[in-house]
Order: structure tokens, then C-alpha cells, then sequence
């Protein structure tokens, strides 16, 4: 089978560069695998739900490169991104007699790439992996950049690596099987890109929610690749987060305490991240440096887009508590990113007492 022209967004960073591929019927055709490393073991991670669906074309296409292909199926959901499950890909690889050379790929949502990736990064100290992402969240983020990693039970994504994939294959056929509530979810982070580096993008994505929503394929694929260019920009000037990459963290620092309030799974990563930026917008507002035409015109996208945009009432305090242990935060302050006018985002702290108040106006 033949794919029908891809689009190839490069990402170029120095040390390694790679494509991410978007186009209809990627998957199954053995010509977007051909340039991959050899080697004598393929393994395909992905989960109950995806197995059934995608994971046999992969291995067809797979078996014309690879001389063994094999798969494992993990359980589904953001509740198994956990040490156990890790260690069911390195038990599997080791059960196989795999050696450096294996090759891992990602069949799944953000949850399968992340820890397979780290799977990749860990197992005899670094093996290629490929991502192929089947959400759409995952397709606009979580593919690119080479974040992996695993959860904790005292917070989200906290043990993990940068480790990058030899090649992202975002086929736009399998997104015609996602269920509404994980459609929402990735137009939260493709809406994300807007306010922080693209306002034309923003208008654009105004102008073709309803396309986006009823999943029509070119929408779809413009908007895959302009996050995938916005991110690999990002990510190419600044791979480790040293800066700049922490403004695709928007929305993430609120959405990451509604996660681990609720508990893991109970708001889709996306559906907090949505909230979140509803509550970050908010925050910008109080400090001066976006007005309220914004926060209601981002607050009507992302209402539009079908995710929440009031929060939890989780106590303003169990917010603090969990935003303490994010990532940005440093030395116990709390960092966010905000909006230094709709299209500038800027990473900074806050007075508790700000924060309380945007907590308070914006949960139900
Ligand atoms: P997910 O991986 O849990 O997938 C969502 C659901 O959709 C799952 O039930 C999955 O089995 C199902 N599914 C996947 N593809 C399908 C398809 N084509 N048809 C039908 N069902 C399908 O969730 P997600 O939203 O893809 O990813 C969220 C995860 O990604 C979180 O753990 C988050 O922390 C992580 N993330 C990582 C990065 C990064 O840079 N690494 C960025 C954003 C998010
Ligand atoms: N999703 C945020 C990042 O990749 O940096």
C-alpha cells in the first residue's frame, strides 16, 4: 500500500535530527518504515485499546524490514503510567533476548509514547524508538520533543528522560476512531500554541473549530503540522527546557494540580490542561498583562472545544500544595507560564494570595 504524500515537518537539534511524517495510510505502508536502523527485533508497545485496532497493520508493514516484530499490549490508561508497567517492556525485551540493536515503537497516546520512549532511553542504556502517535494530543505534542517518562505518585511525569525518537509517524486515518472527549483533549494543546506563539494560528483555529471537531482530514493535518512546526521550533532552540521550552507548559502548572488532586485519569490530561489555561489566562489579567476581551475570547475557544473551563473545587490550598511540586517551581515558589499579551508567553511567579483568588474565581 501506498500512502498518499506526507507532509514532513523536520526537527533539527543539533545532536540528532528527525521527521515527523502526517498523512493518511502511513501505517500500514512498509515505505514510511524503510529508512529506519535495521535490526534483528522490532517491538511494538501499545495498549488494550489500540492493539485491536492499528497494531496488526503495523506488524504487516513492520515484517517487511524487520526479520522479528513482536508486540505487547499494556493496559490502557494514565492510572498504568507507572513503574510496573514500565517493567513490563523491559521484561518483555530481556524474555526476547533483545540487544542494543532492538527498536521500539510507540503505538498509541501519549501515555504508550511517553513511557516507551523511556523504556527506549533506559533499557541497556539507550535503544532507537519511533513514535507513532494515535491520539491527537499526542500527534501535536507529546511525539515531539523527546519528553518521556513515567508518573509518581506524588507527581505527574516526575521520573523520566529527554530522549529523542528516530522518527514520528502521524497517520491521519486512525484519529477517525478517537472518541469525542480525546479529540477535545488534543485541541487543548493545539490551542495552546495560539496564545503563546501564533495568534494568526489562533484565529485560524477559531475559524475551523467546527471542521477540527467533525474530524475533517485537512483541517485536521494543517493543524497537526503547525503545532508539530511551532513545537519543533521551540524544542530546537531549546531541547532541555533550559528556557524557552517552558512555555509550552501553559495551562500545565494549574492542569497538573488538577490531575493529581483528582487523581490521575479522572480530567483527561488535555481537559486539565484546557481548565488550566482558563485559569492562567486569568491569573495574566490580575497581573495586568492581558485584558478581559482575551480571557473571554479564550475562555469561548476552549468552551467551544468542548473541555472544562472552570475548575475542581479541590480547596486553594491543595492547588499551592501540588503546584509547589511542579517542575518550574523553584526553591517552593510557584512558576507559571502566563501571557505577556496574547501571543507572548513569559514564565514568572506570583503572590499566593493572586493565585488563592484566580483559584477561588475560577472553580465550581
Ligand atoms: P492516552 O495515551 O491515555 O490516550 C487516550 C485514550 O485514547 C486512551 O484510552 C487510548 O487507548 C485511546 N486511544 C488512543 N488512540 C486511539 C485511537 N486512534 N482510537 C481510539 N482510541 C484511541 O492520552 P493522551 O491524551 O494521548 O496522552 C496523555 C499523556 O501524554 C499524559 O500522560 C501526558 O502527561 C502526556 N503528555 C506528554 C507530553 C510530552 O511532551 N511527552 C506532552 C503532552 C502530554
Ligand atoms: N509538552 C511540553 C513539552 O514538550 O515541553
Amino acid at each position: 500500500m501506498q500512502p498518499t504524500q506526507p507532509i514532513t515537518v523536520p526537527i533539527q537539534l543539533g545532536h540528532t535530527n528527525y521527521s515527523i511524517l502526517i498523512g493518511k495510510g502511513l501505517i500500514g505502508a512498509p515505505s514510511t518504515w524503510e529508512k529506519l536502523p535495521n535490526s534483528s527485533l522490532a517491538l511494538i508497545v501499545t495498549n488494550s485499546t489500540v492493539a485491536p485496532l492499528y497494531a496488526a497493520t503495523l506488524k504487516t508493514a513492520l515484517q517487511e524490514k524487520y526479520p522479528r516484530v513482536l508486540t505487547l499490549c499494556l493496559p490502557d490508561g494514565e492510572s498504568f503510567k507507572t513503574f510496573e508497567t514500565l517493567n513490563l517492556i523491559f521484561d518483555q525485551l530481556l524474555k526476547a533476548g533483545a540487544d542494543r540493536k532492538a527498536i521500539l515503537f510507540a503505538l498509541g497516546g501519549g501515555v504508550v509514547g511517553d513511557m516507551t520512549g523511556f523504556a527506549a532511553a533506559c533499557f541497556m542504556r539507550g535503544v532507537a524508538f519511533v513514535q507513532v502517535p494515535t491520539t491527537l494530543l499526542a500527534q501535536v505534542d507529546s511525539s515531539v520533543g523527546g519528553k518521556t517518562g513515567i508518573n509518581h505518585p506524588l507527581g505527574k511525569n516526575m521520573i523520566g528522560a529527554f530522549y529523542q525518537p528516530e522518527l514520528v509517524v502521524c497517520d491521519l486515518d486512525v484519529l477517525q476512531t478517537l472518541p469525542n472527549r480525546e479529540l477535545s483533549a488534543g485541541l487543548a494543546e493545539i490551542i495552546k500554541y495560539g496564545p503563546i506563539a501564533d495568534m494568526t494560528f489562533l484565529q485560524w483555529i477559531e475559524n475551523n473549530l467546527n471542521a477540527l471537531m467533525s474530524k475533517d482530514v485537512s483541517a485536521l493535518a494543517y493543524a497537526v503540522q503547525r503545532s508539530c512546526e511551532i513545537k519543533a521550533r521551540v524544542v530546537g532552540a531549546d531541547e532541555k527546557e533550559g528556557g524557552l521550552r517552558a512555555i509550552l507548559n501553559f495551562g500545565h502548572t494549574f492542569g497538573h494540580a488538577i490531575e493529581a488532586g483528582l487523581g490521575y485519569g479522572v480530567w483527561l490530561h488535555g481537559e486539565a490542561v484546557g481548565c488550566g489555561m482558563v485559569m492562567a489566562t486569568h491569573l495574566s489579567c490580575r497581573l495586568g498583562l492581558v485584558d478581559e476581551v482575551f480571557v473571554n475570547r479564550l475562555t469561548t475557544l476552549i468552551a467551544r472545544a468542548g473541555l472544562p473551563v472552570k475548575g475542581p473545587r479541590l480547596g486553594g490550598d491543595v492547588y499551592l500544595e501540588h503546584m509547589r511540586l511542579d517542575k518550574k517551581a523553584q526553591a517552593g515558589e510557584i512558576r507559571f507560564v502566563l501571557l505577556n499579551g496574547p501571543g507572548q508567553a513569559v514564565v514568572m511567579g506570583a503572590q499566593d494570595r493572586l493565585i488563592t483568588e484566580v483559584i477561588e474565581k475560577c472553580c465550581s
